[in-house]
């Protein structure tokens, strides 16, 4: 199967995109939920898939990203916090997904299957956990189209963001050419998604921020202005 030209990643502007993470969502909802954060600006919609190996938690599957997949022609960025992500990623690519982001914790061949990705025409991305060092992705960061540091423990939306994450942050950012996008994820808010842009981060994944905040369109524009940094606010 190939389906060329979903890369998500390479036609969206440059510039912060804001993700809000559907786990964080009312699923009973979420077709709503989803058309108000589209319309305040939401550029692409992130989808936690968890196994309950690799992380503690059991979250949606491919037939959750082929739902959506109907409901909206959206970007849809699968974050795959399982153990054997080689074996998952034709299924979310059925379903629909854009682009797949896999933990470099769980992949035997990572090299592989970001080659298996961009056959599938999907962008592909790799992703640290906290305890993970930057040099983690150094042998496969010239070959992605996203990096996505993790801001919390993979696991659970709602926690607190890491501020020692930071340098890692700029440090995956300084391993990356310019049109290499760097995602965080985990505890972003307007301040903590602000710092994160001052290290070079220009994806920023929310789902507490968004969907518990009773107005979903006000935290997605928050979010937007914080991010800009100062240079896109003058
Ligand atoms: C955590 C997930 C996140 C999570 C973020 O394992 O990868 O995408 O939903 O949620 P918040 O923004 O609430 O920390
Ligand atoms: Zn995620």
């Amino acid at each position: 199967m190939k389906i060329p030209g979903r890369n998500p990643w390479k036609r969206l502007p440059s510039g912060p995109l804001i993700a809000p993470s559907l786990l964080a969502c009312d699923l009973a909802w979420v077709g709503e939920q989803i058309d108000e954060a589209i319309a305040a600006g939401a550029d692409v919609l992130h989808v936690d898939v968890m196994d309950a190996h690799f992380v503690p938690n059991l979250s949606m599957g491919p037939a959750f990203v082929a739902s959506i997949r109907k409901y909206t022609d959206h970007p849809i960025d699968v974050h795959l916090m399982v153990t054997d992500p080689a074996y998952h990623v034709e299924q979310f690519a059925e379903a629909g997904a854009d682009s797949i982001t896999f933990h470099i914790e769980a992949a035997d061949q990572p090299h592989r299957l970001i080659d298996r990705l961009h056959e599938l025409g999907l962008g592909a991305g790799v992703t640290l956990k906290p305890a993970t060092p930057a040099g983690a992705i150094a042998r496969v960061a010239g070959a992605i189209d996203i990096a996505l540091v993790m801001t919390v423990e993979p696991g659970y939306s709602g926690q607190e963001f890491l501020p020692g994450m930071l340098d890692k942050i700029a440090a995956v950012r300084r391993m990356l050419r310019e049109e290499q996008r760097l995602e965080v994820d985990g505890g972003i808010t307007p301040g903590t998604g602000s710092e994160c842009a001052g290290r070079g981060a220009d994806v920023f994944v929310a789902g507490a921020d968004i969907f518990d905040s009773g107005d979903i369109a006000e935290a997605v524009h928050h979010l937007k202005v914080a991010t800009k940094g100062p240079d896109a606010l003058g």
